[in-house]
């Protein structure tokens, strides 16, 4: 039987949009290059952190289908795409997933179908890039078939606002595509907010990402200011995060990580390039994100030589090598830039993190440790790199090493803060 949605591209996003629409009592099928993500997901094992095996299993019992088998599309009336759209070795957009699902989808497709595109990509994505690849299959956009754009905004993590209660923006190549973009969204979210084109909700999504990326960009160089003036930057987010209107507290912290924040900014910037548009506020925040990885490993080297201890040999531990606190990726995460840079200073380096299981730079992995307080025990100096619950509840003070702490959390004498 034909399926009502298939979900191309089965990740964070993929795999979240398929739960949901099981839930919602649709019929889902999932295409996903990758034997081990179909053969683990219909063996009703998930690898992705917000789902867990039993959610999979109950997508297994209502019917999901997972394979790499392009076949699954044939006839499902809705083909939402959810292929990653990162950075190419020289960290420029790497389209080429995107097109390879669209070529996929366009060999297959049938008249009368949605095809939305999840994936974050610059304005003119839709139009410029996937509608022709689309239209090779010799069918029209907007008459022979729909064609919709909407952005996902889901927050790895955030226990807050889920997939349904986060408000969805569709958008449509025509009136009638975004028509039945937004009927079959509203079975799944509980708000849908109707976008006038796709280029406006594919610009929607990169300013929101590029609002993080400058002002967490911001907080990184307040903090450097603060720190060589004698300022607590600390202290000042506490105060003027108190101001119930015009501030969004960001905190300061390594750098960024994560497949959206440090890469949809460099979306945004290539094309505005390729437009003859400098993106000013993007190209100063990525040149201060950018540093922050080797701003804190000097701090970190510093500490030890006023401490007495010379890098060359130093145990240091990572507490903290997921891109963000409370998730297990590791995609893009400023871990990777500090742990190279304090190898490369001749430091013994370790991790603990709660939720991340191996941890490999240049393909070679970093030692784990099974607790902070093993960890403490066995470091001349621990470097937190990210927020988590395990380590605010730490006793720091009961630890004998020195702390760095880049997240402005950790309390204790042998404490120093970013
Ligand atoms: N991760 C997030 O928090 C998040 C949030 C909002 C938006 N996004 C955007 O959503 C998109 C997907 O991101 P993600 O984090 O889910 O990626 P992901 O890497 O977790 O998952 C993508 C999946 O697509 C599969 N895939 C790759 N090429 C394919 C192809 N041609 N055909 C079928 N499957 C293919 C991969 O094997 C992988 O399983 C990206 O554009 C990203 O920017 C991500």
């Amino acid at each position: 039987m034909s399926a009502e949605l298939a979900v191309v591209g089965l990740g964070y996003v993929g795999l979240p949009l398929a739960r949901r629409a099981c839930e919602a009592g649709l019929g889902v099928v999932g295409l996903d290059i990758s034997a081990a993500v179909a053969d683990g997901l219909t063996a009703g094992r998930s690898h992705i952190g917000d789902i867990g095996d039993a959610e999979v299993r109950a997508m297994r019992a209502a019917g999901f289908r997972a394979s790499t088998d392009p076949a699954m599309l044939t006839g499902a009336r809705t083909v939402v795409i959810c292929v990653p759209t990162g950075l190419a070795a020289d960290r420029t957009p790497d389209l080429g997933p995107l097109t390879a699902a669209v070529r996929t989808v366009a060999r297959h497709l049938a008249p009368g179908t949605l095809v939305c595109v999840e994936s974050t990509s610059h304005p003119g994505t839709t139009e410029e890039i996937v509608r022709p690849l689309l239209e090779e299959s010799g069918l029209r956009a907007g008459e022979d078939f729909h064609l919709a754009y909407s952005p996902e905004r889901i927050d790895p993590g955030n226990e807050r606002f889920s997939f349904r209660t986060t408000p969805k923006i569709v958008s449509g190549c025509t009136t009638l595509c975004a028509k039945h973009a937004e009927g079959f969204y509203q079975q799944l979210v509980d708000e849908v907010v109707v976008a006038s084109g796709t280029r406006e909700a594919e610009m929607a999504k990169l300013l929101e990402n590029a609002y993080r990326y400058v002002n967490i960009a911001l907080a990184d160089e307040a903090a450097l200011y603060c720190g060589q003036v004698g300022i607590d930057i600390w202290e000042v987010l506490r105060c003027a995060g108190t101001k119930p209107f015009g501030f969004a507290p960001f905190r300061p912290g390594p750098g960024v990580g994560g497949h959206c924040v440090p890469v949809d900014p460099r979306y945004l910037m290539a094309r505005a390039e390729q437009q003859d548009f400098t993106f000013r506020t993007l190209d100063a925040a990525r040149d201060v994100l950018d540093a922050m990885p080797g701003h804190v490993t000097d701090r970190a080297c510093r500490l030890l030589r006023e401490n007495g201890t010379e890098p060359a040999g130093a145990r240091v531990t990572l507490f903290g090598v997921a891109y963000k606190a409370g998730v297990s990726d590791v995609r893009e995460s400023p871990a990777f830039p500090v742990a190279r840079a304090l190898r490369a200073s001749g430091a013994r380096l370790a991790y603990h993190d709660p939720r991340v299981d191996r941890f490999v730079v240049d393909g070679v992995p970093v030692p784990r440790r099974a607790s902070p307080e093993d960890a403490c025990a066995d470091s001349d100096l621990v470097l937190v790199l990210q927020d988590e619950d395990d380590y605010r509840a730490f006793a720091w003070d009961r630890a004998a090493c020195l702390v760095l702490d880049t997240r402005g959390t950790a309390r204790g004498t042998r404490v120093t803060r970013l």
